[in-house]
């Protein structure tokens, strides 16, 4: 039970942090001026996005792991039976969704902002592709996360 609530809490954490980003730091640094304020506010967004998302989603699945356990136990030889296809395939989902979001915190937000610190020049079509793909794997990893949920619920 307590798994279960930590779950739902992880990932409320996790999906806030995600629509955050999208629906509001990139809003907020697309309008802002002048370029050193955007790069300013955008590295300052995403050193607390990015160990809130990455964290949050392993607790997610951490505390997945363990209701997974918590079910086999109650349901012991009918467990694959009974929850087995639709367990399998959130599971195959949510490996999408971790491979996405690593990429989104990891691969570019966390190297905009090593670069951002290291004082290493950063044009502004550069700055535009990043809040670009950004925005982008906010949205896909937001409609992965769609049918996950559906998929959680019915277990
Ligand atoms: C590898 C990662 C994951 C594992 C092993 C896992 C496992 C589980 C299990 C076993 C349950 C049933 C809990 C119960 O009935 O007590 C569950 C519920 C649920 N999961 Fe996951 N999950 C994972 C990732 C995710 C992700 C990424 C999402 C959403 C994007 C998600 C959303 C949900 C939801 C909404 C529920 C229903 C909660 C409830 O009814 O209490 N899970 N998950």
């Amino acid at each position: 039970m307590l798994t279960s609530w930590l779950h739902l809490l992880a990932l409320t954490v996790y999906l806030g942090a995600v629509i955050g980003l999208w629906v509001m730091l990139i809003p907020c640094v697309r309008r802002v001026a002048p370029q050193e304020t955007q790069l300013k506010l955008l590295a300052q967004g995403l050193k607390l996005y990015n160990p809130l998302q990455v964290g949050a989603l392993g607790i997610v699945v951490l505390t997945g792991a363990f209701a997974i356990t918590d079910l086999k136990a109650n349901y012991r030889g009918l467990f694959a039976q009974q929850l087995g296809g639709t367990l399998a395939i959130k599971l195959a989902l949510s490996f999408f969704l971790i491979i996405l979001s690593t990429y989104q915190a990891m691969g570019i937000a966390h190297r905009f902002v090593r670069r951002f610190e290291a004082d290493e020049s950063l044009p502004l079509r550069d700055i535009e592709a990043i809040t670009h793909r950004l925005r982008a794997l906010s949205i896909a990893i937001l409609l992965l996360a769609a049918p996950i949920v559906w998929l959680g619920i019915r277990l």
